[in-house]
């Protein structure tokens, strides 16, 4: 029979050790953000918030406050009905297949709009791969990259699902620029990004489709 040797401890040990600290330097680098409860009293009434919506062409790099970005993500498609699991944008079927992913200069975070906070996904500064082609919006603050995971959708129709994960996209886009309009912060939809390169990063799983993207920030003075 196998015995345990001091020396397999010690190996052992220095194993576990080893991997609690590069555990810990992971987890140093993203941790998760708790969001605030969202203001439901700021920002311009809706005719007048949709008099200013426009798309913004420069961003500025000022990182968003706390409580800027937790609205500006329940206004997004966070819950409003929270007896009946609903949200601030409508979806097919209640299909309820967006998901938002928050690029910031830190890294990635998945906006967990159940538990009000941002997950950590992926450390380091994505937003590059966001902006595309269109490098000049690359310093915005904050880019909200919206996934339709389309398996959440009943069916064997896959254009159908595609379809209608592109209009529930555009309704959280909508929501993004009206919420953005209403509080003085500049926003602008977008197709373009760098599909492959993000899919990777994310590991996103083949039924999760990248749609639109909302670049957001502090106007400039
Ligand atoms: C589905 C969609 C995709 C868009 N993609 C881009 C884009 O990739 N890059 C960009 O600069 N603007 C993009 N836009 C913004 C449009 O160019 C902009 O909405 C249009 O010029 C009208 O301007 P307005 O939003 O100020 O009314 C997109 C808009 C929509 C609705």
């Amino acid at each position: 029979m196998y015995k345990f040797k001091l020396t397999d401890m010690k190996r052992f040990l220095s194993l576990l050790l080893f991997s609690a600290i590069l555990g810990n330097l992971y987890s140093q680098d993203l941790k998760s953000i708790m969001l605030n409860s969202p203001d439901k009293t700021r920002g311009l009434p809706v005719m007048q918030a949709l008099a200013k919506r426009a798309s913004a062409t420069v961003f500025t790099g000022e990182k968003l406050k706390l409580q800027d970005l937790s609205d500006l993500l329940w206004a997004a498609n966070g819950i409003n009905r929270p007896e009946l699991k609903k949200r601030t944008a409508p979806s097919a079927m209640n299909a309820q297949d967006i998901d938002i992913y928050v690029f910031m200069a830190e890294g990635v975070y998945l906006y967990n709009a159940a538990a009000n906070l941002l997950d950590p996904v992926v450390a380091g500064d994505q937003r590059l791969l966001v902006a595309g082609r269109q490098a000049e919006v690359a310093n915005a603050s904050v880019f909200l990259v919206m996934v339709s995971d389309i398996s959440r959708f009943p069916g064997s129709d896959e254009a159908m699902k595609l379809s209608l994960a592109a209009m529930d996209a555009g309704l959280v886009s909508q929501n993004i620029s009206l919420f953005c309009a209403g509080t003085g912060l500049s926003t602008r939809p977008r197709a373009t990004m760098d599909n492959v390169k993000i899919k990777e990063i994310l590991k996103l799983k083949d039924s999760q489709h990248l749609m639109l993207n909302n670049p957001v920030s502090y106007p400039q003075k």
